[in-house]
């Protein structure tokens, strides 16, 4: 089991399949991209399923989500997915993309074990989305969107920021967009992981501004506590449901105390939490020939030390070093 000091059990594993992307959303990365990290520090798919296993047969993870930078440039993925699928206890699997080559490769993921998709779309607009990612790509979002409904990787839940001056207008439509679908739709406020270190707090889009927009157009219930979990969305259902909306307010309302995730990035660090500055190396360990109790060990007192929450209210909060591509959102 992975349990820290504050009682909380790690079951959820979110593992970073690379930190490349190919887009450039102007609140992660600048436009000529990061330094991406080098071939041989990546884990090989191997690796990343050896891994995988000793955190669902030692430690009690029952959740793998696979991300990136976007998950979907790993050429290994399909391969990666179907050996997790074989693996007993099986976890369930879920992937978050831009969406971008997902037309392709829905039904294969789907044929491999993948269980579902959230995808990232901020807007309804192909000239709102060039500015925001500087890639004309929006089409194949939508695209790859729909093709992951089709294919059964459901529910199909789908991520959104909003900035201001450039979409902030848009939660509205796209909620209306998202129902007619029947894709779940998320707003996610931004948070202060770009690696440009552009975010500020003033003008900032919170959950409060979401609700009072989306509610001119909708009606829209509260979820239970009890509904929740240990979800970082809250949720509305919509115009009495069945859809529902959420919000991610990581930094309006936290929802660290109900935290249930560890990660690994790319590279085969541990994180405990998105906002944590430490990392521990499970890399090593794993080249060096550690048997899976010794990685187990080295990954449980890693979670030990997991912080109460990320600190962002803190007036000494400093952001981690890896920004948000490299770390997996
Ligand atoms: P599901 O609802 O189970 O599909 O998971 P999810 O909402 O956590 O997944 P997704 O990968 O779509 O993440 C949506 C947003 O939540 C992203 O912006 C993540 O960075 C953010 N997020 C995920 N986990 C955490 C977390 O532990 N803390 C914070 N603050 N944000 C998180
Ligand atoms: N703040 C909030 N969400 C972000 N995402 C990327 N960077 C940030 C940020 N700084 C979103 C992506 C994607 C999800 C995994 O995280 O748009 O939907
Ligand atoms: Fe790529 Fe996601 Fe960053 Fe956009 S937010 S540039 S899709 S990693």
């Amino acid at each position: 089991m992975l349990i820290d000091t504050y009682g909380r059990v790690a079951t959820d594993l979110r593992v970073s399949l690379t930190d490349r992307c190919n887009l450039r959303c102007t609140y992660c990365m600048p436009e000529e991209g990061l330094q991406w990290l080098a071939r041989p520090d990546l884990l090989t798919d191997g690796e990343i399923v050896s891994l995988v296993g000793i955190a669902v047969r030692v430690l009690g993870v029952t959740e793998v989500r696979f991300t990136g930078g976007e998950p979907l440039l790993r050429p290994g993925l399909v391969g990666i997915v179907e050996r997790v699928a074989a693996l007993d206890p099986r976890p369930r699997m879920s992937l978050t993309t831009n969406g971008i080559g997902l037309r392709r490769t829905a039904t294969a993921l789907k044929a491999a074990g993948l269980d579902r998709v959230n995808v990232s779309l901020d807007t309804l607009r192909p000239d709102v989305f060039k500015t925001l990612t500087r890639r004309d790509r929006h089409q194949d979002v939508l695209d790859g969107i729909a093709a992951a409904h089709a294919a059964g990787l459901n529910p199909v839940k789908v991520n959104s920021v909003l900035i201001p001056g450039i979409n902030e207008d848009e939660a509205p439509d796209l909620l209306s967009w998202a129902v007619r679908h029947h894709y779940e739709l998320r707003f996610i406020e931004q948070m202060p992981l770009d690696a440009q270190h552009g975010w500020k707090r003033e003008g900032l889009i919170t959950a409060g501004d979401i609700l009072t927009s989306l509610r001119t157009r909708f009606d829209l219930t509260p979820e239970s506590d009890e509904e929740r979990g240990s979800a970082p969305a809250e949720r509305w259902l919509v115009n009495g449901g069945p859809h529902r909306v959420g919000v991610i307010a990581s930094v309006t309302r936290p929802f660290c105390a109900a935290c249930d995730r560890t990660r690994l990035t790319a590279d085969g660090q541990i994180r405990t939490c998105l906002f944590a500055r430490e990392e521990t190396d499970l890399r090593a360990a794993l080249r060096s020939g550690a048997p899976d109790e010794e990685i187990a060990r080295i990954w449980r007192a890693s979670m030990w030390g997991k912080k109460a929450g990320s600190g962002l209210d803190d007036p000494s909060f400093v952001r981690p070093e890896r920004p948000m591509s490299a770390i997996g959102g």
